[in-house]
């Protein structure tokens, strides 16, 4: 398992984030795999996060800003290991969208983490910068588990 992609639904706001923080705490652990992050809609693509995911990374010390929304492509689901959505509606599209070849792991992001309580990584777009501050919170707990579950493997 090395590839991951992240999933939201416009790929400005929790999956760019989740990319820069799994790689920030992957590197902390010693860890490389390669990951991605893309939307299920092409609306914003091409568009860097949005101004309110990026100050808010800035303050956890990451700079996504050079990160452009993408969507979602049929080679995407054979290129990942893994595929982890954001919340049970990104989950539904890419269940739709997965192509009879896919060998991509489809999962929500928030199953890496069931001690945390919630298992879908609210949408930020249209509420406060708490919001914000609450997705990189829980991507905190969900990579640091992911890193638990790779060390455990490798034992
Ligand atoms: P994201 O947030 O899926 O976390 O990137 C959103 C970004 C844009 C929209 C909705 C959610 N939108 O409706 O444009």
């Amino acid at each position: 398992m090395n590839k991951i992609l992240f999933v939201c639904l416009g790929n400005i706001c929790r999956s760019p984030t989740a990319k820069a923080v799994f790689d920030w705490k992957l590197a902390g652990a010693g860890l490389r795999l390669e990951t991605d992050s893309a939307g299920t809609i092409g609306f914003h693509a091409g568009s860097p996060p949005d101004p309110r995911a990026q100050r808010l990374a800035r303050d956890s010390g990451l700079d996504i800003g050079d990160e452009r929304a993408r969507v979602v492509t049929t080679e995407d689901f054979t290129r990942f290991d893994r595929i982890y959505a954001m919340d049970r509606s990104n989950l539904e599209d890419l269940r739709r969208l997965s192509p009879p070849e896919a060998s991509a792991r489809l999962d929500l992001l928030m199953s890496l983490a069931p001690d945390y309580g919630l298992d879908e990584v609210p949408d930020p777009y249209y509420g406060g910068e708490d919001g914000f501050k609450q997705v990189i919170d829980m991507l905190e707990v969900a990579a640091e588990r992911l890193i638990e579950e790779l060390r455990a493997s490798e034992r």
